[in-house]
């Protein structure tokens, strides 16, 4: 006996709330009344590729996740497209690191090279991203460059985040990702794109991204550390606010922004809707390094199923509004979605 078929024998009418339970009884019906749905269509695997390394590396914090060698990345690339996952987002880790972040800039920046190296391979077959940031590439960690005082320069970065820009797009980025929260940079970036003729080039703006504790995993993945024991406060958002994320969106929006993110995602699910209720471009999601590595976490003691819980989260967050999702679960959930 099915479970719906209990409910069978009761006066009609005594218990009108159980129509409810009426469209939960099979699969088949489930998915037929289902509101939302998440399939790999849904996905942006993000890639980190060391720069003087031979073999893939493991992340101890993020269980799963390699930084890669422009070889791996690039065949790891290739086996999330044929998984159905159509975007990758390329993070750098560079040799050397110094105040100004140049290797951000370097044609041959190890983003770079990975940039040039998927477009070979795949070419229009992947929306190839790249995050636009300094972070990675700077001796003192900032997402920004620093004044003697310690400060982090807001329009002294913009320029540089523009340089950046044009470099990506030239080694094949179509879509350009900028993490840095510095105010103005989604139309410095638009200005310098337009100025080198990359008008195809997508901005994807990290525009409500907030100053979490759900970032260190990502820290070890890119080998950063903020100078001083520093943090992100002067830059990101605080997490009590919503409105000011609606601001900033606004703002990236109206300096040309083609899609906007949130970033992170499960417990900004409120900032997710309000997000996606306002604006009218796509709405990004990014489930950052601290939610996968939890999850991964538990799963690895027995405490919860994690494939299970990474399917339930990831739904979550397209029941909260989100286009798509940024997540180190792409290859393993569009495996287990059949793609
Ligand atoms: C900055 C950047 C960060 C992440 C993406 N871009 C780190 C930060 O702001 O400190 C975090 C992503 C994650 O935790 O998965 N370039």
């Amino acid at each position: 006996m099915t479970p719906g078929a209990r409910s069978g024998g009761a006066p009609s009418g005594a218990f009108p709330s159980r129509r409810m339970r009426r469209l939960r009884r099979s699969a088949a019906i489930r998915r037929l009344v289902a509101e939302t749905g998440l399939t790999p269509d849904d996905l942006v695997a993000p890639l980190f590729v060391r720069q003087g390394i031979d073999e893939p590396r493991p992340i101890a914090s993020l269980p799963g996740v390699l930084q890669h060698t422009v070889v791996s990345a690039t065949l790891e690339a290739e086996r999330l497209v044929s998984l159905g996952v159509p975007g990758v987002i390329l993070f750098g880790v560079p040799e050397v690191k110094d105040a100004a972040g140049s290797g951000a800039s370097d044609r041959d920046g190890i983003v770079q090279v990975a940039l040039r190296s998927v477009r070979d391979a795949l070419g229009d077959d992947v929306v190839l991203m790249a995050d636009l940031c300094l972070d990675e590439y700077t001796d003192h960690g900032h997402c920004g460059l620093v004044r003697p005082d310690g400060t982090v320069d807001n329009d002294a970065t913009i320029e540089r985040y523009a340089e950046v820009a044009v470099v990506q797009a030239d080694a094949g980025a179509q879509v350009v990702a900028p993490s840095g929260m510095m105010d103005g940079q989604v139309g410095a970036i638009r200005d310098a794109l337009e100025s080198a003729g990359h008008y195809g080039v997508a901005i994807l703006a990290y525009a409500a991204k907030y100053a979490s504790a759900l970032y260190g995993p990502f820290r070890d993945a890119v080998d950063v550390t903020i100078a001083g024991g520093g943090d992100r406060k002067s830059y990101q958002e605080d997490p009590r606010n919503v409105v000011e994320a609606l601001a900033e969106v606004a703002l990236d929006v109206a300096e040309g922004a083609d899609m906007v993110m949130v970033k992170p995602a499960l417990a900004y699910l409120d900032v997710i809707a309000a997000v996606s209720a306002e604006v009218d471009v796509p709405v990004a999601a990014y489930h950052v390094s601290g939610e996968y590595a939890m999850v991964k976490a538990a799963a690895e003691r027995g405490w919860v199923d994690g494939p299970a819980v990474a399917l339930e989260h990831l739904g979550a967050i397209k029941r909260a509004g989100a286009s798509f999702i940024l997540t180190y679960f792409a290859a393993e959930v569009a495996e287990a979605l059949g793609g």
